[in-house]
């Protein structure tokens, strides 16, 4: 793999802070965004309230555990501005989610949200190995969407020429990668596995490209996943986190000399992890759903978002802000077969292991009589398209499911390029039961 110099100067002194420095920050800023929720936001000061809890309550850190937590629906039912906590036209920027169900999630920045946000991107981008003068190929989408322009505004405030290609079009993005000749990617996993295999097609080799680095984020993905991208093209994958009702992208981020985890960026964001069922907070170490409080955003103060990801804390290893463990499946992502529950991640890993398939997969749910079932549809790679090889494979992925995870399921083992190709986030789970 290319080597790549990770020196620490150039580092902000926050990202070297000791623990001490870094709570008594978050002490301060968590009691300025309380008060400035309260303040400013009806919705917070209603339930501070029917909670019996007021921001002056904040002694230290632990006491936010009284406050109540804020969930995704608050948002689509204070659709759109209505979470807003400055007058709608210091807002400079609108970003909202798609959602496949119902009225999307808006989100807004003031100037300093947005500058804050550059600043964590820039960092991020640092720790994810990119120096100022690399060329940053930008293939995140660019809209609604805070993918393009989180990455975009990250890498040209760390000095990176970007190129702004957002999603789509893939054969324009090989040819843009090698004529500009970028050193760095941002790019969902699931979209890099189509720009490989566009690099197959082309017969030219990936390991010769140009990249160095890739920042990959957005949706799951897995170590293994990690280990066959970086083989394939010869160049450091790490993961970047983010959520937009929280920011964007630049939450958290993997430092390449390490690759051990996400380091939170603590001086913006307080984590809590806690028990999904009954609300707890747990200690570090121990695997919950995130909930993450914003330290700084004016334009949208965020207080105990429940974000739904799954994952633990632990201490700090090539910073001193804490890490977050790859994100192994969201709450509602969890899929429970015959009493076991079981997350696409999972068999993501089986899938990449099994000889004879492509990293390309989807899982679909069905009634089979009353119970419920779970269909896996894999694609085979082009050298073993036969019959016997296609069950061959199917045999062994059905073997390896029912013995690491603990259930048996259908597996469909394609020909070749049967499997939609995502171009931003990939769909993993398709519910085909009936509704009841
Ligand atoms: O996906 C922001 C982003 C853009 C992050 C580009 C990284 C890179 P949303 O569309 O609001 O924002 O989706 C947020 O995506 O709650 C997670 O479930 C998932 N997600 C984001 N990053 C990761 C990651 C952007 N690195 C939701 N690993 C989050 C696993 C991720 N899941």
């Amino acid at each position: 793999m290319k080597d790549m110099k990770m020196a620490r100067e150039g580092l902000e002194p926050i990202e070297t802070a000791s623990r001490d420095e870094i709570t008594a920050l978050q002490l301060d800023r968590l009691k300025w965004s309380l008060r400035h929720a309260y303040d400013n936001v009806p919705m917070y000061r209603e339930r501070f309230e029917a909670a019996g809890v007021h921001p002056d309550d904040l002694q230290s850190l632990a006491d936010l555990a009284k406050f109540p937590f804020t969930v995704k629906n608050d948002l689509r039912d204070h659709y759109p501005f209505g979470l807003f906590a400055v007058p709608r036209n210091r807002i400079v920027r609108l970003h909202a989610s798609s959602g496949t169900t119902g009225k999307p999630t808006v989100v807004g920045y003031t100037k300093r949200d947005i500058d804050t946000w550059a600043d964590l991107m820039a960092r991020s981008l640092r720790a994810g190995g990119v120096r100022p003068g690399d060329v940053v190929h930008v293939a995140y989408g660019y809209g609604l969407f805070t993918g393009g322009l989180g990455a975009h505004y990250g890498a040209e405030r760390l000095g990176a020429t970007v190129v702004p290609v957002s999603g789509g079009m893939t054969e324009r993005q090989v040819t843009l990668i090698q004529d500009f000749q970028a050193s760095a990617i941002m790019v969902t996993p699931s979209y890099i596995l189509n720009i490989l295999e566009e690099y197959h097609r082309r017969g030219l080799d990936p390991k010769q490209s140009p990249l160095q680095t890739g920042l990959f984020g957005a949706e799951p993905w897995t170590n293994a996943m990690r280990r066959e991208i970086e083989q394939a093209f010869d160049m450091h994958a790490v993961d970047l986190y983010g959520l937009s009702e929280i920011l964007g992208p630049g939450v958290a981020m993997e430092c390449v000399e390490t690759k051990d985890g996400l380091h939170l960026w603590e001086d913006h964001f307080y984590p809590e992890v806690i028990d999904p069922q009954t609300g707890a907070v747990l200690p570090d170490g121990e695997v919950g759903e995130m909930v993450l409080t914003t330290l700084t955003k004016e334009g949208l103060p965020m207080i105990r978002y429940r974000t739904r990801d799954l994952t633990r804390l632990m201490p700090g290893t090539a910073r001193s802000m804490r890490r977050m463990e790859k994100i192994t499946g969201r709450s509602d992502d969890m899929i429970i077969l015959r009493g076991v529950n079981l997350f696409p991640s999972q068999v993501e890993e089986l899938v990449v292991a099994t000889g004879g398939l492509t990293n390309h997969y989807q899982l679909e749910l069905y009634r089979a009589g009353h119970m419920d079932a779970m269909r896996i549809h894999v694609e085979c790679s082009a050298d073993a398209a036969d019959d016997a090889s296609r069950a061959a494979a199917a045999r062994m992925l059905h073997k390896r499911i029912k013995d690491v995870i603990g259930v048996s399921t259908e597996v469909d083992v394609k020909r070749p390029d049967s499997i939609a190709r995502s171009q931003g986030k990939a769909q993993r789970i398709v519910d085909n039961r009936p509704r009841d």
